[in-house]
């Protein structure tokens, strides 16, 4: 049902947009750019419209956080953080592999709480002497999510 409503309103911002092609705009270029690279953010179901230069900046930031935060799952936001440099799914590197953490702990949500705020706090002294620096600017839920996904790795 939502077909109609966008193309239909595809159609309205390609009027607009070649209207003020027509009319000689040169300014248009640079929103152009910059709205050009939203595309390439990994959405589910893009809208259309997202590349039209009628939709502001700052809706255009709303539009990005939404997305990312209702797509990216705890696996995304782990190759998004650094994560990997000290971890593998198989294999210990600096720290313990991620299935090891999972063979050690159920997914209870009170181990998903505590090994949550490991993560954005650091520590050491479960695995040995190593220890993680905190994840200051990660919040709970992104860490939560994290977790959740290292704890489902138990076979
Ligand atoms: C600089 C290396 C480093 C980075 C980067 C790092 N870790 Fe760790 N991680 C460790 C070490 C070392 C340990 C073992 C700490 C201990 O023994 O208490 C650990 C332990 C853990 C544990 C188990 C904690 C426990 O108490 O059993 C989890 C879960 C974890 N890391 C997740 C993550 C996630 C998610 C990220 C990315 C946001 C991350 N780590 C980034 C080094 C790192």
């Amino acid at each position: 049902m939502n077909i109609k409503i966008v193309s239909k309103s595809a159609i309205i911002l390609l009027a607009v947009f070649s209207f003020a092609c027509g009319g000689g705009e040169t300014t248009s270029e640079n929103s152009n750019k910059s709205e050009t690279t939203v595309v390439v953010k990994p959405v589910e179901e893009a809208p259309p419209v997202v590349s039209e230069p009628i939709i502001e900046e700052d809706q255009m930031e709303d539009l990005i956080d939404n997305k990312s935060s209702l797509t990216l799952s705890g696996e995304e936001k782990i190759g998004n953080s650094d994560c990997l440099s000290c971890h593998l799914v198989e294999r210990k590197v600096v720290g313990p592999s991620f299935m090891e953490i999972a063979a050690e702990y159920k997914p209870s949500e009170e181990n998903i709480n505590k090994l949550a705020s490991k993560v954005i706090n650091g520590g050491a002294g479960v695995w040995g002497e190593a220890a993680m620096p905190p994840h200051a600017t990660l919040s709970e839920e992104d860490a939560k999510d994290m977790v959740k996904y290292i704890l489902s790795l138990y076979k």
